[in-house]
């Protein structure tokens, strides 16, 4: 399958709009299904006192909270929560949230931990460009992303979640976000990564999503 970047109707509509709720809401569904909350989890770890996140696409902040009430992460934690939508009401005072286009973000911060979850397909191949250029002058040492693979099964999967009520909009945006989806390495290559630079492991799994950790050599 080629990759098709098209808009996604969620980023057309006010945070407030009761589809774009309804819309979030199986977005927590679908991360829940494909295990990407535990991928998280897991590769986070306990957060030690020199991690600084940068959360981009963070919408509801649910990842953050999650790690959060795990334990991963503490309220004394440099986390930053990027999105073009306002700060969620829950997220704890001393976390910050940048309400801001990723594009145009330079990158230059203290963050040395990036976070993304279905979010980087949103971009197209020149865009992916421009960012893995900037995160390789940042000061990042690691990246931990979760995209959708571009497989026709996992299309498969997402009519098959009309079953479990999916709004009719996740429907649309979920075919859209797999379809603009990656496969093995691509997303790394797109950003650009050097493997001279950056030790970069990927996976796929079942639940269709395309998962990267990158941590920068020293
Ligand atoms: C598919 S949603 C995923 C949200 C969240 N990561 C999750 O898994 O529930 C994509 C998010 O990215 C945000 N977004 C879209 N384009 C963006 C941009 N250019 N810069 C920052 N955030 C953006 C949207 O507002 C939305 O919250």
């Amino acid at each position: 399958m080629q990759r098709v970047v098209q808009p996604e109707i969620l980023d057309t509509l006010a945070a407030t709009d009761p589809v774009a709720i309804a819309n979030r809401r199986d977005l927590r569904l679908y991360n829940r299904l494909m295990g990407t909350y535990r991928w998280f989890e897991q590769k986070v770890g306990p957060s030690s006192n020199e991690s600084n996140f940068l959360e981009l696409g963070a919408g509801d902040g649910t990842l953050g909270l999650y790690l959060l009430r795990r334990g991963n992460l503490r309220t004394t934690t440099a986390y930053t929560g990027l999105d073009l939508i306002s700060r969620p009401m829950n997220w704890p005072v001393s976390w910050s949230w940048l309400v801001e286009d990723l594009c145009h973000l330079s990158y230059e911060g203290i963050h040395n931990v990036l976070i993304a979850n279905l979010i980087l397909h949103q971009f197209s191949s020149d865009e992916l460009s421009v960012l893995g250029e900037k995160l390789a002058a940042s000061n990042l040492s690691t990246l931990l992303i979760s995209e959708p693979v571009r497989k026709n099964l996992h299309i498969w999967q997402v009519y098959l979640s009309w079953l479990l009520r999916v709004h009719p909009v996740s429907l649309h945006d979920a075919k859209v976000s797999i379809q603009a989806g990656f496969r093995n390495l691509e997303l790394a290559e797109l950003l650009g990564l050097d493997e001279q630079e950056w030790d970069i492991h990927y996976t796929e799994t079942f639940m269709g999503a395309n998962r990267l950790v990158c941590r920068r050599r020293s």
